[in-house]
C-alpha cells in the first residue's frame, strides 16, 4: 500500500519557459482541480535542460507554490518531470532460447538496453516492464534518463523545499492525461507543441513505443512570421494568435508564411510512421493523431494536419485520458499547456505505488 495518499502530492511540470504545477484530489468518487499555477521563466534559466540559473529557478517554484491558485499547497511531496531531450523511453525486443532462458531476463535486458542507448548502463537510471511475451522473445519498455541530470534535479528540487518522489518521463505523464486506453487500442501518435519544442509519441498497445523530437516549435513559428514580415517577435506572437492557419483569417497569410514548416513537419510525421510500421513487430497503422502543449491552440492546425496526412487529427483534452477530471478552473485557452502538469499529478492515481 502507498504510504502517502494522493491528496498530499502535487503535479511539478519544468519547461524550459514556465514552470506548472497541479494539485488534483477526491470529492467522493470524483478527481478535481483543487490547485494550479503557471509562472514564465525568463530566457536563461534552463537551457538545454539544464538548470543554469539555481537561484531564479528556485524562487520561482517558491513563487509558484505559495500563490497557486484554489487550494493552498500545503505539502512538499512532487512528482516533476526529466528534460524530454535528454531522457529515453521506448519498446525493445529481448530474445531469449525458452522458458528456462527466460529467467535472464534483467541480464537480458540490461544488454539490450546498451545497443538501443547512447550511454553506459552505469551512467543511467532505467527502469523497464514487460509489455508481452512470447516463448522466445519479449517486448519491453524501458525508460533511462541520465544519472547525473537525475543527480542534479532531485538537488535543485530539494533546495526550493520540496520532496521529489517521481521523475517522471514526460510522454509517460502526456500519455496519461490524453489516453484511455481501456476504450480503444488503435495505435495512435501525440505531438506536444511546445515554445521552444515539439515532442511526438507513438502509443500503440498499451503503451509508448518510442519518442522522436520534431523540428518546429511555437518559437520557431513565431521567428519565421517575424522575419517574413518584418515585424518584432511581439507583433508576430500576436498575428499567429490572431490568424491562425485558417484560411479565411488575414487572407490565409500564416499558412502562406508557415508552408515550408508544415510540409517538413508532416514530412517527418510519415518517416515516423513508417519507420514504426517497418521496424516494430506487429506496428499497426496509426489511426488518430492527438495535439497538445501551447501550439496545438493554433487555429486550424488539426484540419491542416489532417489534410496533409489523410489521418484523423484531433486537440487532446487532457482532462479526460487514463483519468476523468470532473472540475477544472485552468482556464480553456491554457489546458493544453497543462497536460504534462496534469499526468504528472495523475500519476497519484496510478496503482503503482508512489512509494
Ligand atoms: N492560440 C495559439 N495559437 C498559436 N500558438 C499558440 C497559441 N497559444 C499558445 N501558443 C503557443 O504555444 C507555445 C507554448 O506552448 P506550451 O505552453 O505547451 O510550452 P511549454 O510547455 O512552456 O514549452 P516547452 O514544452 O517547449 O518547454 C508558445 O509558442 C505559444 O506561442
Ligand atoms: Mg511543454
Amino acid at each position: 500500500m502507498s504510504l502517502i495518499s494522493n491528496n498530499e502530492i502535487f503535479g511539478l511540470d519544468i519547461s524550459a519557459g514556465a514552470i506548472r504545477l497541479v494539485s488534483l484530489k477526491k470529492k467522493g468518487k470524483k478527481i478535481v482541480i483543487n490547485s494550479f499555477n503557471e509562472l514564465n521563466l525568463p530566457a536563461g534559466i534552463i537551457t538545454n535542460g539544464e538548470i543554469v540559473n539555481e537561484d531564479k529557478f528556485i524562487s520561482g517554484v517558491k513563487d509558484l507554490v505559495k500563490n497557486s491558485k484554489g487550494d493552498k499547497i500545503k505539502t512538499k511531496n512532487v512528482i516533476t518531470v526529466l528534460p524530454e531531450t535528454k531522457t529515453f523511453i521506448k519498446v525493445i525486443n529481448v530474445s531469449f532460447l525458452g522458458e528456462g532462458d527466460a529467467k535472464r531476463m534483467p541480464e537480458l535486458v540490461n544488454e539490450e538496453i546498451v545497443n538501443q542507448i547512447p550511454l553506459a548502463l552505469d551512467e543511467i537510471y532505467f527502469d523497464w516492464q514487460v509489455i508481452s511475451r512470447g516463448q522466445t522473445s519479449a517486448e519491453i519498455l524501458v525508460g533511462a534518463a541520465p544519472k547525473k541530470l537525475v543527480d542534479s534535479y532531485l538537488t535543485i528540487v530539494e533546495k526550493c523545499g520540496l520532496t521529489p518522489y517521481v521523475f517522471e518521463i514526460e510522454a509517460a505523464a502526456i500519455s496519461r492525461a490524453l489516453i484511455d486506453d481501456k476504450k480503444d487500442s488503435q495505435a495512435k501518435i501525440i505531438i506536444d507543441i511546445g515554445a521552444v519544442r515539439t515532442g511526438l509519441i507513438v502509443y500503440d498497445k498499451g503503451a509508448i513505443q518510442f519518442t522522436v523530437s520534431l523540428p518546429i516549435s511555437g518559437n520557431k513559428i513565431t521567428q519565421t512570421i517575424s522575419k517574413t514580415l518584418n515585424i518584432d517577435l511581439k507583433k508576430a506572437e500576436k498575428a499567429k494568435l490572431v490568424c491562425g492557419l485558417d484560411p479565411a483569417k488575414c487572407e490565409g497569410a500564416m499558412l502562406k508564411i508557415l508552408y515550408k514548416m508544415i510540409d517538413n513537419l508532416t514530412s517527418q510525421i510519415k518517416k515516423t510512421i513508417t519507420f514504426y510500421q517497418s521496424n516494430f513487430e506487429n506496428g499497426k497503422e496509426v489511426t488518430e493523431i492527438i495535439l497538445c502543449g501551447g501550439g496545438a491552440n493554433f487555429t486550424y492546425i488539426d484540419s491542416v494536419l489532417s489534410d496533409k496526412l489523410k489521418i484523423p487529427v484531433k486537440i487532446g483534452d487532457p482532462l479526460n485520458g487514463k483519468y476523468q477530471i470532473k472540475k477544472s478552473a485552468i482556464p480553456n485557452d491554457k489546458i493544453l499547456s497543462f497536460t504534462t502538469a496534469i499526468g504528472l499529478a495523475l500519476r497519484a492515481y496510478e496503482k503503482k505505488d508512489i512509494i
